[in-house]
């Protein structure tokens, strides 16, 4: 087929603006590209591909030359528009979570489950950022050794609340280093300084919605239905990459020198593992890059099966934008995309 017209809904956000530089990076080939945005942001005009392009407003017609919509603005914004643009014919790559577990919407990293796609009904998900480089660590060690049960941990930056959250953590940063004081209001909390254990709203359970998903996506990702998840995700004062301590129970045990092994051969996997030279992964060295980065990998000493980790990864390039632009590749690749009427 001919290059594909592109929309990008969210253009001006934290995701949107890194997946346009993707685009431009991985040289993805684009007919037409569109950008939208909030009503606050349009006629502000955007560089891509050398080119000033407008931010326009959305509505329904807008999808109807569109064959990929990258949608990632809220979830909100997701659950209106996601439909609208499908219907209107474009292949819809969501970020938000309001599809995710749709039984008719593949939820891929295309690392791990890409033949999922060859069922859309026009639409993907893209998982959760903090979910996407968990699964991308342990599903080389699942299909050696399938896992029982995950304990993570993480320490999930600022960037995957979305600019706001970046200008609240410098400006907080500021004050409080001038003498001041601060008001919260993208938190709950002072985020400076600070550390959160809470990521999206309290549930029923006592788990937030974001532990919830990690449990979740991973069991659709990875077609695992039986594993068992408990996570405590937690905001950390870093404006890139989620840091996670994982610690898996196999259902036999497996070494470190394995796992090595294993997640040295599986794409976009990156092991960092030295400590005695003081090496392991870090959210500076992950941030900017595609790869999830792995290390500390170490016996569980509390189980016989188990093995414990550290997994770092930038959150909005493979959590969010990398992830959506690879599954666009493997649509076209594959030759998914529906004829347009
Ligand atoms: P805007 O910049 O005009 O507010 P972030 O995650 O960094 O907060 O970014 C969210 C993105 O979603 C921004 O690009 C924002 O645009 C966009 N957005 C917010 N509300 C809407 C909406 N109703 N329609 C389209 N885009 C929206």
């Amino acid at each position: 087929m001919s290059s594909p017209n592109v929309i990008v809904v969210g253009a001006t956000g934290a995701v949107g603006q890194v997946f346009l530089r993707i685009m431009e990076q991985r040289n993805f080939p684009v007919n037409q590209l569109r950008l939208c945005a909030s009503p606050r942001s349009i006629g502000k005009r955007l560089r891509v591909f050398g080119e000033e392009i407008a931010v326009e407003a959305t509505s329904p017609e807008i999808f109807d030359d569109a064959d990929f919509a990258f949608i990632s603005a809220s979830t909100a914004v997701s659950r209106e528009l996601v439909p609208v643009a499908a219907q209107h014919g474009a292949f819809v790559i969501d970020d938000s979570s309001a599809y995710r577990m749709d039984p008719r919407v593949p939820l891929v990293v295309p690392e791990i489950n890409p033949e999922d796609l060859e069922w859309h009904q026009n639409i993907s998900a893209i998982p959760n950022c903090s979910t996407t480089q968990m699964v991308m660590a342990l599903y080389p060690l699942h299909r050696a050794n399938p896992i029982q049960r995950i304990i993570a941990d993480t320490f999930q930056a600022v960037s995957g609340t979305g600019n706001l959250a970046m200008a609240e953590l410098r400006e907080q940063s500021r004050l409080l280093l001038d003498g001041g004081s601060v008001s919260p209001s993208v938190y709950p909390h002072q985020i400076a300084f600070n550390v959160l254990p809470h990521i999206e709203p309290f549930m029923e359970d006592g788990y937030t919605r974001e532990e919830q998903k990690m449990l979740y996506e991973t069991r659709k990702i990875m077609h695992a239905p039986d594993i068992a998840v408990s996570a405590t995700c937690v905001r950390v004062p870093v404006y890139i990459s989620h840091s996670e301590a994982v610690h898996v129970e196999f259902q036999h045990p497996m070494s470190p020198e394995e796992a090595r092994e294993l997640l040295s051969a599986f794409p976009g996997v990156v092991v960092v593992d030295d400590p005695k030279a003081n090496l392991y992964p870090l959210a500076i060295d992950a941030a900017g890059r595609d790869e999830v980065f792995v290390g500390r990998l170490r016996r569980d000493s509390s189980h016989p099966n188990g093995l414990a980790m550290w997994i770092v990864s930038d959150n909005l390039r493979k959590g969010a934008a990398t992830n959506a632009i690879q599954i666009a590749e493997e649509v076209v690749k594959r030759e998914l995309l529906k004829p347009r009427r």
